[in-house]
C-alpha cells in the first residue's frame, strides 16, 4: 500500500520523509522533487521565510542510479534557518529559561487546544509541529505520486478562483497545457484581471496588518473510470479526497465538482446524462459530479474546489489569554504570510495526485512498474470494448 510519513518541525534540522509503496523501475530524479518544492514558494503574499527558504531535497534510500528499488524511499530537506534557531530547538537535552517559553496560545491555531492535550506549558511545542511548514514534507511526497500518475497519462493541476471577495471568472476550466501560465502569474489564477484585483487586495490586507483566504480548484486530467470503489464507506474515492484536502492546514471547505450549487437545483438539473459514440465510448453531457460517481472515477475530468480560511496569525494581533497568568493580552505575531491561497493550490495538487496513485495501485498495483503498465493497458483495452 503507497504511504507516506514526514517528521520534523518548522523550525528544526529539517523534514524527514518516508514514501512506501513505490513500484520499482520509476525514474526518481531529486530535482523534479525540488521544483514542486519550488512551486509551493511560489504566490504574492507570502511572508519573509520564503525567502530564506531554498529548499534541497536529499535523497537517503529506496532509489539507485535515478530508478526506484520498490523500497522504502527516504527524503530529507534540511531547514536552512535552523542555525538561528538551534539554541531554541535543540532535541539535546537542555533546560528552557522560564522566559523562553511561548505562553500566548494564537486564536485559530493549534496552541491552546495542543498544551492541553499534550501536558505542556510552552506553546513552542505544539506550533513547531502545527505549522504548514509540514507541508514542504507533504510536497516531497506527494511529488513521487505526480511523477507516478505521468507515466500513465494522468496530470493534476490547480489555480486560484478567489482571494477575499475577489473571484476569478468560471469562463473556462484551465487544461495541463496551462499551467505554465497559471505559474507565472503572481497570484497563479488564470484570469489576468481578476489577479490584478487579488493582488491589490493582498496589499490592502498586509498594510492594514491583516491577512487573507480564498479558493483553489484542482483538476486532474486522464483519470481512468473505476478507481476508489461504491462498495464502503472508507473506500470511496470522494471521500478520501476530501480528507486528504481536509487535512492541509488552513483548509475549512471541499466541494466536488458542483456539489453545494446542486443542494438547490432540482434532480433533472443534477445529474450528468450519459451519450455513447462509437470512437469515444460512453461520455457526459456535463460534468457537474466533478468526475466521481458511487465512489468511484467515472472517466470524466475529477475536479474539485478547496476553501481556505485567512491566516490566523496577524501582525494586528488577536487577543487572548496568557496560559500562566490568566490575563488577558495580545496573541504571539510570528513572521506570517497574508496570503498563502496560491500556495495551498500546489499543495492541493499534490494529495489529489496522491489519493489518485493510491487508488490507481490498488487497482493495477504490482512490483514493477512495467507489470502495473501491463494490467492498466489490459484494462483500458476491456472497456473499451465493453
Ligand atoms: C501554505 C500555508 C501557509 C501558511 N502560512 C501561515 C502563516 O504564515 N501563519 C499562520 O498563522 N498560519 C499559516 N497557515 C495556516 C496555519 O498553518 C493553520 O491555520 C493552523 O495550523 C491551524 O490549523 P487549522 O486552520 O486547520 O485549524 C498556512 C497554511 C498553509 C497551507
Amino acid at each position: 500500500m503507497l504511504r507516506f510519513l514526514n517528521a520534523g518541525e518548522s523550525h528544526g534540522k529539517g523534514m524527514t520523509v518516508i514514501v512506501e509503496g513505490v513500484p520499482a523501475g520509476l525514474l526518481l530524479e531529486k530535482e523534479s522533487l525540488e521544483r514542486e518544492l519550488e512551486r509551493r514558494r511560489l504566490g504574492y503574499g507570502r511572508g519573509t521565510r520564503m525567502e530564506i527558504e531554498r529548499d534541497r531535497v536529499d535523497i537517503l534510500g529506496g532509489v539507485r542510479r535515478g530508478y526506484t528499488l520498490g523500497s522504502p524511499i527516504a527524503l530529507w530537506v534540511e531547514n536552512l534557518d535552523y542555525p538561528n534557531w538551534e539554541r531554541l530547538m535543540t532535541p539535546d537535552l537542555s533546560t528552557r529559561a522560564l522566559e523562553e517559553r511561548v505562553t500566548m496560545p494564537r486564536p485559530g491555531h493549534a496552541d491552546l487546544p495542543g498544551v492541553l492535550k499534550y501536558s505542556t506549558r510552552d506553546i513552542r511545542d505544539i506550533l513547531e509541529r502545527a505549522s504548514a511548514r509540514e507541508t514542504a514534507g507533504r510536497v516531497c511526497a506527494t511529488s513521487v505520486a505526480k511523477i507516478l500518475m505521468r507515466q500513465f497519462g494522468m496530470e493534476v493541476i490547480s489555480h486560484v478562483i478567489s482571494v477575499g471577495e475577489v473571484e476569478a471568472s468560471s469562463s473556462r476550466k484551465p487544461l495541463p497545457e496551462d499551467l505554465k501560465t497559471i505559474d507565472q502569474d503572481p497570484m497563479r489564477c488564470l484570469d489576468m484581471e481578476a489577479s490584478a484585483k487579488m493582488l491589490n487586495l493582498v496589499e490592502e490586507a498586509r498594510a492594514a496588518g491583516d491577512t487573507l483566504g480564498g479558493k483553489v480548484e484542482v483538476l486532474a486530467y486522464g483519470v481512468p473510470p473505476g478507481l476508489g470503489s461504491h462498495v464502503h464507506w472508507d473506500r470511496r474515492l470522494d471521500g478520501l479526497l476530501a480528507q486528504a484536502l481536509m487535512s492541509i492546514q488552513a483548509v475549512k471547505g471541499v466541494e466536488i465538482g458542483e456539489g453545494f450549487r446542486m443542494a438547490s437545483v432540482r434532480g433533472s438539473l443534477s445529474v450528468d446524462l450519459i451519450d455513447y459514440q462509437e470512437e469515444r465510448g460512453f461520455y457526459r453531457h456535463s460534468n457537474l459530479a466533478g468526475g466521481i460517481e458511487g465512489g468511484m472515477s467515472n472517466g470524466e475530468v475529477i475536479w474539485l474546489r478547496v476553501a481556505m480560511k485567512p491566516i490566523p496569525t496577524m501582525r494586528k494581533p488577536a487577543t487572548t489569554v496568557d496560559i500562566d497568568s490568566k490575563r488577558r493580552v495580545e496573541a504571539l505575531a510570528e513572521r506570517a504570510d497574508v496570503c498563502a491561497v496560491p500556495a495551498l493550490g500546489v499543495i492541493a495538487e499534490g494529495m489529489v495526485a496522491w489519493v489518485l496513485a493510491r487508488c490507481f495501485l490498488e487497482k493495477f498495483g504490482g512490483d514493477h512498474l512495467e507489470e502495473i503498465r501491463e494490467r492498466y493497458l489490459l484494462y483500458l483495452e476491456r472497456i473499451k470494448n465493453f
